[in-house]
């Protein structure tokens, strides 16, 4: 029986957003936060080993994270995507929630406000963001109209 019962997090179709990158992206980013909550929920007390190993995997999401979010930032600016500044900021925002998270672990040890932490904050927030902020980008950049040229190109 796991201590903390963290929901799983599972790749699913609803996630794609058809752009061939960004997807492969988030299938990995999906994989490694499955594999942070297998490890979370083991059933027993952490030893110091096995908290390096967590705190390896949360370095590696966050490392991860911030090159994909520039991935994406990349594509739009490059389609003059018009919401990039509200998205850029959610990107800002995850980031500093996953800091926050990897400094409280640290200093904490794991417990189950963390644990509700990393559902909510870690977990939920990106799966949400991914099906409705990501794939916004996405149509977009795809759209036919994403290389309308902006006044600052004319
Ligand atoms: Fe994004």
């Amino acid at each position: 029986m796991a201590r903390w019962n963290i929901p799983e997090c599972q790749w699913s179709d609803e996630l794609l957003t058809h752009n061939e990158s960004i997807d492969a992206q988030h299938r990995e980013l999906v994989k490694r936060m499955g594999q942070c909550i297998a490890s979370l929920n083991a059933p027993h007390e952490f030893s110091f080993e096995e908290e390096l190993e967590i705190l390896d995997l949360v370095v590696f999401l966050l490392d991860y994270v911030i090159a994909h979010f520039s991935h994406e930032e990349r594509i739009m600016i490059e389609s003059d995507f018009p919401d990039f500044l509200s998205h850029r900021i959610a990107h800002s925002y995850y980031i500093t929630r996953l800091v926050e998270f990897k400094n409280r672990f640290k200093q904490e040890g794991f417990n189950e406000g963390l644990a509700e932490v990393f559902h909510r904050e870690i977990v939920e927030w990106l799966v949400n963001h991914i099906k409705y902020d990501d794939r916004r980008i996405a149509s977009w950049s795809q759209s036919g109209v994403a290389h309308k040229p902006s006044p600052r190109h004319l």
